[in-house]
């Protein structure tokens, strides 16, 4: 799901990229992915009784600070499967790898969008009033992106696809990412242009994520064998190719 805001390779990125890379090589020892995991503090070791008090926020997107907790979160989240076997080395090598891609998907989502593109994030709170929330326990973005409608379409149009859907492990099959989908169901339909459809795209092995989709009436369009994921393992930043699910909910009007 992160693929947009992980495919682009603009040159000013790249060298963002490799300015940040030389700083934590720098910084070697000392270097620890910027305050990882803050979600799983003491705050969010609350017992989530009902979905009733969790609270969805749109994230104002010129707000530096929320977009870093959201990218931190994503990341974590999508990238940062921390492996039993990893040596001290290999794990340092991946917390910069894992800097890396955060830092990449700062500036793709610092950078002036042309169209549509919506953030929430899913809070717990922490008293009755509202007043007091956890840091962030989901998250999920809807944008505009060219896609066509099945495999054979020549010309993809411009449609909304939800990315970066993520619910924290303790918050899960709680209503945390049928909340969170919901909000960018209805955000879609105040949109101009108007879309009577919503799409996401699943990697083919993640079947909780597509009966997730399913039981909320998106459908299977097609398959796409052609799709990048970043690798995080191994010692060079490449890409591996995986197949995706592609689906399709058409909107209530
Ligand atoms: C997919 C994900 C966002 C679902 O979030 P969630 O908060 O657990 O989902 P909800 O509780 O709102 O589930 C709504 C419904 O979806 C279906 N569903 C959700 N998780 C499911 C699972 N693991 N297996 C089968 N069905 C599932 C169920 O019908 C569920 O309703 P129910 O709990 O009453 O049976 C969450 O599992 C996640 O963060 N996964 C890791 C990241 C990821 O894969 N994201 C999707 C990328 S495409």
């Amino acid at each position: 799901m992160m693929a947009r805001s992980t495919l682009k390779h603009s040159a000013a990125r790249v060298a963002a990229l490799f300015i940040l890379f030389i700083q934590q090589l720098a910084a070697s020892s000392a270097f620890v992915l910027n305050q990882r995991c803050a979600y799983s503090s003491a705050a969010c070791q609350l017992s989530l009784e009902s979905s009733d008090n969790i609270v969805i926020q749109q994230i104002n997107q010129d707000n530096k600070d929320d977009l870093e907790e959201f990218s931190t979160f994503c990341i974590d989240i999508f990238h940062n499967n921390k492996g039993e076997s990893d040596s001290v080395v290999s794990r340092k090598w991946k917390d910069i790898k894992l800097a890396m891609l955060q830092k990449a998907q700062m500036i793709d989502l610092s950078v002036p969008f042309n169209g549509n593109r919506s953030v929430f994030v899913a809070r717990s709170c922490i008293d009755s009033d509202n007043d007091r929330l956890t840091e962030i326990i989901g998250c999920c973005e809807v944008i505009e992106e060219r896609i066509a409608i099945s495999q054979k379409q020549k010309s993809p149009r411009v449609r909304p696809i939800i990315e970066n859907l993520a619910v924290n492990e303790e918050y899960r099959r709680q209503g945390v990412g049928k909340a969170l989908l919901e909000a960018c169901e209805q955000n879609v339909q105040t949109w101009i242009p108007f879309h009577d459809d919503i799409f996401a795209q699943v990697e083919d092995g993640n079947l909780k994520a597509k009966e997730f989709f399913m039981d909320n009436n998106f459908k299977v369009v097609y398959s796409d064998d052609d799709c990048k994921k970043d690798d995080l393992e191994g010692l060079a930043f490449s890409q591996t190719t995986i197949t995706k699910f592609m689906l399709r909910k058409v909107l209530d009007s």
